[in-house]
């Protein structure tokens, strides 16, 4: 059983390892754990779902070995059915994969927890939130798109927020312990408003490995992410019990 982290009132900044130096992408992960991340994000493509290739699964033991990192493969692929058991068999800490791509979803959700993996259920920006909100009872992760999936360095966009809020919400309102990650164009402008729409688990991919010092990027997303999270639970009026 995967020992991966529960939410805990506190917003992890997420790298992106699409956005990271794909001839060592381990040298590149180094400074950042060493900085303070937990958690890294592979962003598996299939060139069908998305029109660009990126990862196999054999990159999840090798990004891990020698390293104490959570990873998240998310599946931007036409076949989750068959992938998603491939990269919870390669050592992934929570598969997720897009609910425009699946055609029974609940059957998947359950087939990769029985794998041990945490499972998240991605939409993307066109996607309606309640497509997502009917799965809050058992999913472990939720994933908003901020950017049309399929490449780093795109802009952040605005008009996901409402979505945020309202998922965040909906999270809430179940009392379940479910992640709510966002994931495109996060970066130092953009940080605040997705964390204090709700967002606790931020993807960043060229904001944190194509900065001059990206150790620091990543602190800096971080201390902007923990105040603007702490507002948002003020308004939410939401209390957590740290799961440590
Ligand atoms: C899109 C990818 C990107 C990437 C993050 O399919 O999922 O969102 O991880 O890239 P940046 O942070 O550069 O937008």
């Amino acid at each position: 059983m995967s020992r991966r982290m529960a939410p805990n009132g506190h917003p992890e900044i997420v790298p992106s390892m699409l956005a990271a130096n794909f001839a060592d992408l381990g040298r590149d992960l180094e400074p950042l754990l060493r900085a303070g991340v937990k958690w890294a994000s592979v962003d598996v493509m299939d060139g069908h779902f998305v029109p660009n290739l990126s990862f196999g699964p054999d990159v999840l033991p090798a990004l891990r070995k020698g390293r104490k990192v959570f990873l998240d493969a998310h599946l931007m692929v036409q076949d989750p059915e068959k992938f998603g058991p491939v990269f919870a068999k390669a050592g992934a800490d929570w598969v997720t994969f897009h609910i425009e791509t699946c055609r029974r979803p609940r059957a998947l959700i359950k087939k990769l927890q029985g794998m041990g993996v945490g499972v998240g259920l991605a939409i993307k920006p066109k996607t309606r939130a309640e497509e997502l909100i009917k799965y809050l009872d058992v999913i472990d992760l939720a994933l908003v798109m901020t950017v049309e999936p399929g490449f780093g360095g795109q802009g952040f966009l605005t008009g996901m927020l409402p979505k945020v809020r309202k998922i965040r919400e909906a999270i809430d309102r179940s009392g379940r312990k479910v992640w709510l990650q966002v994931d495109g164009g996060i970066n130092l402008e953009s940080v605040a408003a997705a964390a204090e729409a709700g967002a606790d688990s931020l993807v960043a991919g060229s904001a944190v490995f194509k900065a001059r010092r990206p150790a620091a990027a990543f602190k800096t997303l971080e201390g902007l992410a923990k105040k603007a999270f702490k507002r948002s639970k003020q308004r939410g009026g939401r209390t957590y019990v740290s799961s440590h």
